[in-house]
């Protein structure tokens, strides 16, 4: 057991959260001081050469995952970023990012009882997605948790009847469509942890081998395309198995994209002062497929901070206060 382990075992509830917002606290205002006094700064026209660059053509369907910090300062914040993505897909393309409720997690975000309405409800997937939320033009799909944003000529068609899908991610639901249309899968300055597509795989590979989602269905409501407020039961993720996942362990994602790097087209290259990602879903997918017949799947069997090379990419053995 690390020592952070036993720390957190000795302490009492509060006192660990109070010490771990402290921390974040800190990390925040060190980031924000490094991009006001430090860090390499960028214009919109930066930004589009680097997506021009990694292979993002006008037309193209994109789906993005971002984050703002990471990518330098940018003179003009999320906006300008958008209008450079905007402007590298151009009138005919259509861009679409995540506009997730999963500040608490989605277990944590169903329990609390919110009513989702796509109007007004706030994303928790980074200041870019939320500026894009916010533009007058975009269209949002109604889902309490995995709710989707976009701006084109397909974001009605591909985000449409979110709120009928069989899962969140999965069967019926926008993101089997995104898979469907083989555009591609952007990772602005974010790490391959973040691609939420994998959530899509594990569930339409009926024979993937990590029960992901909790046993019982769970009520959330959210506000209709009728305006009236409606209930729905839905699959939630286990949120145990999460500390073994590649979204929450950047080393192990890093890892995890050199060795799909090694099969399959996955272009990496600068977009402001970080490396950022692009790949078709289809190839993502194929990646995937040939990854787990080797038994590599999202998840390491090790929760230690440090992950060895030797850590296998395998289906964890869950907590004992699990399921
Ligand atoms: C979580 C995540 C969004 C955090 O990234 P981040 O860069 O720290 O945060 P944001 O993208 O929200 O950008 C806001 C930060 O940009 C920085 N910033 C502010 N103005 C800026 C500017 N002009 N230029 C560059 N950075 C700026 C600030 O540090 C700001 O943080 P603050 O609001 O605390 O001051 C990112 O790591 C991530 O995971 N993105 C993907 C999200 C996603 O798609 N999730 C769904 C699948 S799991």
């Amino acid at each position: 057991m690390s020592i952070k382990d036993i720390v957190k075992k000795l302490l009492p509830d509060s006192a660990v959260r109070k010490i771990t917002e402290k921390r974040k606290q800190a990390q925040r205002e060190e980031k924000r001081r490094y991009i006001e006094q430090e860090a390499p700064r960028f214009t919109k026209e930066d930004i589009v050469k680097g997506l021009r660059d990694l292979g993002i053509a006008e037309g193209d369907f994109v789906f993005m995952h971002a984050s703002l910090s990471r990518l330098g300062r940018v003179e003009g914040g999320a906006e300008a970023v958008l209008d450079a993505l905007l402007a590298a897909v151009g009138k005919t393309g259509t861009l679409v990012m995540p506009a997730f409720c999963v500040k608490r997690g989605m277990l944590g975000q169903v329990l609390s009882g919110e009513v989702f309405d796509p109007e007004i409800t706030p994303s928790s997937t980074g200041a870019i997605c939320e500026a894009f939320r916010k533009r007058p033009e975009a269209f949002r799909s109604i889902h309490p948790t995995h709710s989707l944003v976009a701006i084109g000529p397909l974001a009605e068609e591909l985000l449409r009847d979110h709120e009928k899908a069989e899962t969140a991610v999965g069967r019926g639901s926008p993101f089997e469509r995104i898979h469907d249309r083989n555009g591609w899968i952007l990772g602005l300055a974010v790490l391959s942890g973040t691609i939420v597509l994998y959530r899509t795989y594990e569930d339409l590979r009926d024979q993937y081998p990590v029960e992901t989602y909790l046993p019982d269905l769970y009520e959330a409501k959210y506000i209709g395309s009728d305006k009236q407020v409606h209930t729905m039961r839905m699959k939630v993720h286990d949120p145990d198995l999460n500390q073994y996942r590649l979204h929450v362990r950047p080393e192990a994602a890093e890892r995890f994209l050199r060795l799909m790097k090694a099969r399959g087209d996955i272009r990496v290259g600068p977009v402001g002062m970080s490396d950022s990602f692009l790949v078709r879903t289809r190839e993502l997918f194929r990646i995937l497929d040939e990854l787990l017949d080797e038994g590599i799947t999202f998840y390491v069997t090790s929760t230690e901070d440090d992950v060895p090379d030797s850590v296998k990419f395998a289906p964890p053995v869950k907590k004992e206060s699990s399921g």
